[in-house]
């Protein structure tokens, strides 16, 4: 079979370490993959005048994988998220994040295991904004049923694929009666498909607490982007950090696969970036593509390395660099 070539964003901040960390790993594992990488973000647009440049679109649209490092995006100020504009241009519309405890991973919180599914394609990120006049502005939050329908669907065939017990929908229907309400309804439609699953719902509000005072109750999540995006960095706080959570976004023809943490501008260039999160996204593309064997073989090795403990970055309690950790995966694959 002829090797699959996947494209490469390298993004900025901490970005480009850990993308050499990836790519590195990814080579020692034997992954049958060839890999056309681009810089994109704040660097590339000053150096080149494009944000994305017209390549790395060409790239994607050829090889419709993509693994994506972080990209920075300014608050309040310049271009819109980039993140937001490839999950909208390329539909990609099912964000799929697992949090799993590693037991190596000291935490409060053993025995986590809880898989997010956000609606990536509408929501308040359509980033629709109006001033009604110097004091006031609008945020539109779009909610429809075909995108409802879609992501809470693939919920319960995650669930049902992967033998879990229960999907979760998570809204704030008590107060957006009408659009969080549609989502709502519509999950309960989807969920009449799948009675081997178990379905209930709970307020967003509430889920905030009790993902921390039980979050072992929860099992699939299906919710609207904004709640998935914040629910999911909480998500991340209880296996270890940021550093430690990957996702998958996925859409009919596209699939990108990248960390849920942005771009650490505050440890950017200090060489001690964690890029399990990342690393784990990679292995995430291994298994889309069929390559399970090898994603099996870095995650072992990446499981002894945690074990041990010696080699561990320092947002999991540990001293060692990046560059340390990577060689210890590398040495143990
Ligand atoms: P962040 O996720 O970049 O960082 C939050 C905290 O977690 C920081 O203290 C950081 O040092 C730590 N952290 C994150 N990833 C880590 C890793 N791999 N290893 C060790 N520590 C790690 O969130 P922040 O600071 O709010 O955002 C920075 C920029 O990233 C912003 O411009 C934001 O818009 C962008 N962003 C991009 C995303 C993407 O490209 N998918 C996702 C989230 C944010």
């Amino acid at each position: 079979m002829a090797k699959k070539t996947v494209t490469v964003f390298r993004g900025d901040g901490i970005g480009p370490e850990i993308t050499d960390a990836v790519i590195r790993i990814l080579n020692a594992a034997g992954a049958d993959l060839d890999y056309e990488i681009y810089n994109v973000g704040e660097a590339e647009y000053e150096a080149h005048g494009a944000l994305i440049p017209e390549e790395a679109f060409a790239s994607m649209e050829r090889n419709h994988v993509l693994l994506k490092s972080p990209i920075t995006t300014p608050v309040g100020r310049g271009f819109r998220s980039l993140n937001v504009f490839l999950r909208k241009k390329y539909d990609l519309y099912a964000n799929i994040r697992p949090a799993k405890s590693n037991h190596a991973v000291k935490t409060p919180f053993q025995g986590v295991d809880i898989v997010i599914f956000r609606e990536n394609t509408e929501d308040l990120y359509v980033g629709v904004e109006e001033q009604i006049d110097q004091d006031t502005i609008h945020a539109t939050k779009i909610i429809t049923r075909g995108a409802s329908r879609r992501i809470c669907r693939d919920a319960f065939e995650y669930a049902r694929a992967h033998g879990r017990k229960k999907v979760t929908c998570v809204h704030k229907a008590n107060i957006l009666k009408m659009s969080d309400g549609l989502f709502r309804d519509v999950f309960y439609e989807i969920s009449a498909g799948y009675p081997d699953i178990e379905a209930d719902d709970k307020i967003v509000d509430n889920v905030s607490m009790q993902m921390v005072m039980n979050p072992w109750q929860f099992d699939v999540m299906v919710m609207p982007n904004l709640y998935g995006d914040m629910l999911s960095d909480l998500a991340s706080g209880l296996i270890g950090g940021l550093g430690l959570l990957p996702s998958s976004n996925l859409g009919e023809n596209y699939a990108m696969f990248e960390a849920v943490h942005g771009s650490a501008p505050d440890i950017a260039g200090k060489g001690i970036a964690n890029p399990t999160a990342f690393l784990w996204s990679a292995c995430m593309m291994l298994e889309y593509l069929g390559q399970m064997e090898c994603a099996a073989r870095i995650r072992r090795s990446v499981d002894r390395v945690l074990e041990e403990g010696a080699f561990n970055t320092p947002d999991i309690g540990g001293t060692a660099t990046t560059e340390e950790y990577v060689n210890e995966i590398i040495r143990l694959l």
